[in-house]
């Protein structure tokens, strides 16, 4: 009975970071993670730090998370840095995540090249300030050949407006004749989004307890295995990573449909 009564301590707890990497399924790794990192600022409150010190560390927290996913063998990690309505924050605020990008591709950005990873950035890129394209751009031209992890910058990006505007170039396709209306499929809306060149997020994560979308990739999340976690961004670590991966790597994924013995 007493058994019953002492409560274990979870699996990983006994493992080493190493271990848990080399159980992991490697025949289910998802292709593709896409991740909205909250919580900096509450991160950064409970240590009466200022909110900039919380998007700080969430800033250490992306290479961690980047370096781990292109160990597993993901294909494409989107990060969710700046959103089309983040530009309501305080100004003090916006200008500091705005350096982000240049602080992280100027002390990261050799070890991304070591490592493989290509950079890419989905987002309204003309309305960002000229150094924070510049940065993006000069990581995306000296990655543009890298092969291995696709870390994609959601910068600017707002999922609705991507919509719209894929909308829109499709129309002009049909008014100039060039297109019927019957040829706007699925795939062809896929194919004007800015991540036409991704697969589909496997899975998605986002950090702090909040259980929302908040306008991140409405269309490309149709399928995808959600993971939500109370850890603050800046905390999430390798290990929460592995916990997310092992969880996906339980699900039943049916896309509407049934699955092996279920269809008999
Ligand atoms: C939301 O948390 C987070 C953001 C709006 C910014 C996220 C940006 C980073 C983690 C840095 C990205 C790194 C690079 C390299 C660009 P919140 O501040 O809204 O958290 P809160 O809900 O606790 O206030």
């Amino acid at each position: 009975m007493l058994h019953k009564l002492i409560r274990r301590k979870p699996e990983r707890q006994n493992q080493s970071l190493a271990e848990r990497i080399s159980h992991t399924k490697k025949d289910q790794i998802p292709e593709h993670i896409a991740i909205i990192m909250d919580g900096n600022g509450r991160w950064a409150k409970k240590r009466a730090l200022p909110r900039v010190a919380g998007h700080h560390e969430g800033m250490k927290t992306v290479r961690k998370i980047t370096r781990l996913a292109n160990d597993l063998g993901v294909g494409a990690l989107t990060v969710y840095a700046f959103s089309t309505e983040n530009w309501k924050r305080p100004k003090l605020e916006v200008d500091f995540i705005m350096r982000l990008p240049e602080e992280f591709l100027g002390t990261y950005l050799p070890e991304l090249i070591e490592q493989n990873v290509r950079v890419v950035m989905m987002g309204e890129n003309d309305t960002l300030p000229r150094h924070t394209q510049e940065a993006v751009r000069k990581a995306m031209e000296a990655t543009k050949n890298n092969t291995g992890l696709i870390l994609n910058f959601a910068l600017n990006y707002g999922s609705r407006a991507e919509i719209a505007q894929a909308m829109q170039k499709i129309a002009q396709l049909v008014e100039e004749g060039s297109l019927s209306s019957s040829e706007v499929t699925e795939d062809l809306i896929s194919q004007h989004l800015m991540t036409c060149e991704l697969p589909e997020p496997d899975l998605l994560i986002r950090t702090s307890g909040e259980v929302r979308l908040s306008n991140f990739m409405l269309w490309q999340l149709a399928y995808t295995e959600f993971w939500f976690t109370e850890t603050l961004w800046p905390d999430f670590d390798e290990n929460c990573l592995l916990d997310a991966v092992e969880s996906y790597q339980n699900r039943n994924r049916r896309y509407g449909g049934l699955k092996g013995e279920e269809s008999n």
